[in-house]
């Protein structure tokens, strides 16, 4: 792959060898040096216009733990507050070196528009482009399903698995990723939101739809996601933390409590702690949510590897 721009167009045997990949990078965290010489000689920049802790931080973790170099933009306090524009941002960067640009940026689209532009010859992987795509947290995501559902998991496919993505499926990039990927790798998709928060067009996706999460939790979901209301997207009057949207769509104890034995519960992070889950849940046997934190460096290792030619 010479990008990673998105899942929607992300093939069967890319995906399965992105996941296999981390899977044996994962390893390399246990070791007394946690390091490789992969790619050595190799300067992947972190040019993020948009807040994030854990996209940021593994995605340095993975370069270093790979031996690339590693230089890191944060939109605060660089010259774009002077109005410089994107390509010459961009250029700037490749300028001074980097191989591999992993850009997050606030307009959906922007890593397709750096990647197709000419602009720049290095690599582009898309850290989350406004409400778009985030294609590296569902390849995580799943390779934390596959880890937890699929005991031979090398070179496996998640068929059949359901997993309910619950929340605020309109703005989220987490969401629209995990579909198209999950879709690919053969699970079970339903969404689980109030009207105003699923999409337009969701209809055309291939999932199925609900606005009743207890009927879902009652389907029995091997996995359910939940998802942050992301308040900074939303115009208008809705409001997250309202009694109604808490009632009706917090993974509560009593929820979780008659899923599965085996159903596992996801956050892609940052969690809102009482409104879209409850504490309890969020640390609870059923969560994985450190381990798809986790999982997220040996995964961006993947990326960065893949880009850098060794997917070929
Ligand atoms: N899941 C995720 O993208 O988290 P950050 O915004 O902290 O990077």
């Amino acid at each position: 792959m010479k990008h990673l721009l998105d899942t929607k167009d992300l093939s069967r045997e890319d995906a399965l060898r992105l996941l296999d990949t981390a899977q044996e990078f994962s390893d390399v965290a246990n070791r007394s040096v946690p390091k490789l010489p992969t790619l050595r000689g190799a300067t992947m920049v972190n040019l993020f216009f948009e807040d994030s802790t854990r996209t940021r931080l593994s995605f340095e973790a993975a370069a270093k733990r790979l031996s690339a170099d590693v230089m890191t933009f944060q939109v605060q306090g660089s010259s774009v507050s002077k109005g410089e524009s994107l390509k010459d941002t961009a250029q700037t960067v490749e300028a001074m070196g980097a191989d591999i640009i992993v850009m997050r940026h606030f307009a959906s689209g922007a890593a397709h528009r750096l990647a197709n532009s000419g602009w720049v010859e290095a690599a582009i992987i898309n850290a989350g482009d406004g409400t778009h795509e985030h294609p590296t947290q569902a390849l995580l995501d799943a390779a934390t399903l596959r880890d937890r559902m699929v005991p031979e998991a090398r070179g496996a496919d998640v068929s059949g698995v359901h997993v309910a993505i619950v929340g605020d499926i309109a703005h989220s990039r987490v969401a629209r990723s995990n579909v198209f990927l999950l879709n690919t790798l053969g699970a079970k998709v339903t969404v689980v939101g109030p009207p105003e928060l699923l999409p337009t067009g969701v209809e055309d996706w291939p999932v199925t739809t609900h606005h009743d999460l207890d009927a879902v939790i009652d389907e029995g979901p091997d996995a359910v996601m939940m998802l942050r209301v992301q308040k900074e997207r939303i115009r208008g009057d809705f409001q997250p933390a309202s009694g109604d949207y808490v009632r009706n769509y917090c993974l509560t104890t009593g929820r979780a409590d008659r899923l599965p034995d085996h159903a596992i519960v996801m956050h892609p992070g940052p969690m809102n702690r009482g409104v879209e889950i409850a504490s309890d849940v969020a640390d609870s046997s059923r969560s994985v949510i450190v381990d798809q934190v986790r999982n997220g460096v040996a995964v961006r290792m993947a990326a960065l590897f893949d880009v850098w030619g060794g997917g070929k």
